[in-house]
């Protein structure tokens, strides 16, 4: 319809938000069905969070606008946290708060932007990052990875990839969609690449730091190569590790001139991030940071289960992930099979349709992450729905013809 904008032309709605919703959908038909689609913790927001939020409500201080990069009591609580956990000194006037780290992630891609920029992308990738990019109007040049080595970009990859018009590269680690993590030395060497390179900027989507195993230690890149920091946005949030999804709080430590852009831009969009929710995340970042490990204790546990139980699935192969809560096994092994249905599996989208079909077990089609084929599962739902759910997979993998 020519009343909508060009630039919509351009992007699709989340694959992951549609496979939830389509899971949800059957649900309310009355079929049985494990939604494995959807990134978020099944743990609830820890109570003294909730009443750093209920407190604010209360006293009336989350009842007018704030300040559009967020409350003074919010920005110092993110500065203590990147000097705690990363070494990283940010001012304040070099934080802003979003709606969320996507909003923090969208106004940094918006705000530097232009036609013929080229942002480097290591894919599988969070589904958002390409969208954003050609949003703004710029071009993502994906970097694919190999499972059989973790899902990790190369350096020489990396180096390869990188031209002139190269602004970012975004670099996520733990991963969504695979759950790779970079090691110190494998940061470094990421880094090490970006030095010979003093046009491009790195933004370091460090979501999911917090959900790592087996004595994993997580690095970002600005606190390895101090050097870097002047080029570095470090964007983070409470969504994961606080169970937070549903409070859209985000967000970054950069060079004042990209935080003052990106506050710009957000002036004309949302203003400031939800009152109530950013007094909650002071609570969150100063408060306890015990439920963490308990937390990780169950994830690392789920993680190993479903591992296992997909390496034993007839043409899977999973590798085990270092964080996150995802695992991303190939299934390449099932293509050219023949599903209950009938149906012949060709790609990916046909294999988690007919699953869907079949078991009632949603993940979603690794083609949307721009590596295939293969499908991304969320553990985070009761250990017994993920066992059950493996269970059906492992039982519609060898029922294929
Ligand atoms: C890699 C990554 N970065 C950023 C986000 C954004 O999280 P939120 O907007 O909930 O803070 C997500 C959410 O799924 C993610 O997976």
């Amino acid at each position: 319809m020519a009343f909508l904008a060009e630039s919509l032309k351009r992007i699709k709605p989340s694959p992951t938000i549609a496979v939830t919703d389509m899971a949800r959908a059957l649900k309310a038909a009355g079929r049985d069905i494990i939604g494995l689609g959807v990134g978020e913790p099944d743990f609830d927001t820890p109570d003294h969070i909730k009443q750093a939020a209920c407190d604010a409500i209360k006293s009336g201080k989350a009842s007018k606008y704030t300040a559009v990069d967020g409350i003074p009591e919010l920005k110092a609580a993110i500065a203590r946290k990147f000097k705690r956990e990363n070494g990283l000194d940010y001012k304040p006037s070099q934080i802003i708060v979003g709606t969320g780290g996507k909003q923090v992630l969208f106004n940094a891609l918006m705000a530097t932007l232009n036609p013929g920029d080229e942002v480097i992308i290591p894919a599988p990738y969070w589904v958002s990052y390409p969208d954003i990019v050609l949003l703004a109007g710029a071009t993502p040049v994906a970097v694919p990875t190999k499972l059989d080595l973790g899902f990790k970009m190369k350096p020489e990859a990396l180096d390869k990839a990188i031209t002139k018009n190269t602004k970012w590269l975004i670099f996520n680690s733990p991963s969504n969609p695979t759950g790779a993590a970079y090691t110190r030395d494998e940061v470094k060497a990421i880094t090490d690449v970006l030095m010979k390179h003093p046009h491009v900027w790195v933004l370091s989507d460090d979501m999911y730091e917090h959900l790592v195993y087996d004595d994993f230690k997580f690095f970002s890149p600005a606190q390895v190569e101090p050097a870097l920091y002047e080029r570095t946005l470090t964007l983070n949030g409470v969504s994961k590790a606080y169970c937070m999804t549903g409070w859209r709080i985000g967000y970054g430590g950069a060079p004042e001139p990209l935080t003052k852009a990106m506050a710009t831009l957000q002036s004309q969009s949302t203003t400031n991030a939800n009152a109530a929710a950013q007094w909650a995340s002071v609570a969150a970042l100063d408060g306890p940071q015990d439920f963490i490990p308990k937390h990780n204790k169950v994830f690392k546990e789920r993680r190993d289960l479903c591992v296992a139980m997909l390496n034993q699935s007839k043409g899977l192969k999973c590798p085990k992930p270092e964080g996150a809560f995802y695992v991303y096994p190939s299934c390449e092994g099932t293509i050219g099979r023949k599903a209950p249905s009938g149906r012949t599996i060709e790609t990916d989208q046909d294999f988690v349709t007919a699953l869907l079909d079949a078991e009632g077990v949603a993940v979603v089609q690794g083609s949307a992450f721009g590596v295939g084929p293969a499908f991304r599962l969320s553990y985070a739902v009761g250990t017994p729905v993920l066992e059950e759910a493996c269970r059906r997979i492992q039982r519609f993998c060898g029922g294929l013809k």
